[in-house]
């Protein structure tokens, strides 16, 4: 029975991941043939490996150190690509969408083509170097990556000389811890997998003492957590390619936003555009054109500021102040728990 069970998964993942990169094959007529990649990310999830590089550590779901050391050394972006870097779950996907629709939305092939693009293809550290070589010969000129790992495994001087740029994202830590234990309980993580279990248990008091004790591995030293990631993407935050976005100013007022991320790139569109790139990159038209890797893990839940009150206990709560207090002392970043 648990063999039926596991043959069941098994095949269950193997079809999601094989139908994420059949639907690439549309676009080019030869594409390199991606098995190799889809058994890669059902081993991965079956039984996740912790990697290791410089000291920092990645386990499961299809990243690995040892992808993101290959990109650091052999992989160079193109002029004008935009790499997304952040923590998790601090607005990745949607700054992804807004540079989409800031670079593609007058060409509907490449709108249709990026739709259903998510974590086993663009993340720079996810997968194996094959990856790449699909993703070369996809019809677009202008590409767009995403990577949550620490700013020491990321090659900023080759990404600033090819011209690539980079976009980082930060969300107040409470509303990110909420979403990540929420997010993580949708992922089939198999009985068999004991690292993935212990990084992110089903019991949300000790889902959150794992993360902010740094013990989920996510390209992290051991004992960093997403503070850390912070402080080391920050002495970048002034580079010509580099901004910084946050999540909260975004849902401030996404125009402003909006407009700032098409100025950095060099995009120009009047307001009327703007208003209409506003409307397709709003959490209720993302949530209504999720992709499926979007709704295997329920992606779209709440896209709101402030849920953490709905979720943390005061002493919780208190905790992530005191870190923050300890961490960011010397920067200027001052998150907004509450709109
Ligand atoms: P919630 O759990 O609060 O809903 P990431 O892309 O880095 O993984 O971040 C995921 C979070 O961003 C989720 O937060 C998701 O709903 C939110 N998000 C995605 N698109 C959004 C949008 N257009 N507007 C607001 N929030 C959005």
């Amino acid at each position: 029975m648990a063999d039926e069970e596991t043959t069941k998964i098994k095949k269950m993942l193997e079809a999601t991941f094989e139908a994420g990169f059949k639907e690439l094959a549309k676009y080019a007529d030869d594409l390199p043939d991606y098995k190799p990649i889809v058994d890669y990310f059902v081993a991965s999830i079956f039984e996740s490996k912790v990697t290791e590089w410089k000291g920092y550590k990645m386990s499961g779901q299809g990243f690995s150190c040892d992808t993101m050391k290959w990109v650091y050394e052999n992989w160079t972006p193109w002029k004008d690509d935009v790499i997304v870097a952040s923590f998790p779950k601090t607005g990745t996907t949607w700054v992804r969408n807004i540079v989409a629709h800031l670079y593609y939305r007058d060409n509907k092939t490449l709108m249709e083509m990026v739709k259903p693009m998510a974590m086993p293809h663009i993340y720079l550290e996810t997968g194996i170097p094959l990856k790449f070589e699909i993703l070369e010969k996809l019809p677009w000129k202008r590409r767009i990556f995403a990577t949550h790992v620490s700013a020491p495994l990321f090659n900023f001087e080759k990404v600033k000389s090819a011209g690539a740029k980079v976009i980082y994202t930060i969300r107040n830590p409470k509303d990110q811890v909420v979403f990540w234990y929420n997010m993580m309980q949708n992922f089939p993580f198999q009985a068999t997998d004991v690292n993935a279990h212990k990084m992110y248990p089903k019991d949300w008091n000790a889902f959150f003492e794992a993360a902010v004790s740094g013990s989920q591995l996510l390209g992290n030293k051991e004992g960093d957590w997403y503070m850390d990631n912070i402080l080391s993407w920050y002495p970048h935050r002034n580079d010509d390619n580099v901004l910084f976005v946050i999540y909260e100013d975004m849902k401030r007022d996404p125009t402003k936003e909006i407009k700032r991320i098409a100025k950095f790139l060099g995009t120009e569109y009047s307001d009327e555009v703007l208003s209409e790139i506003v409307e397709a990159t709003s959490f209720g038209s993302m949530k209504k054109n999720a992709n499926p890797t979007e709704e295997f893990v329920k992606f779209f839940r709440k896209g709101e500021v402030g849920d953490w009150k709905n979720h943390l206990t005061v002493a919780q709560s208190e905790r992530i102040d005191a870190i923050v207090k300890e961490k960011l002392a010397d920067t200027d970043i001052e998150f907004t728990y509450e709109l």
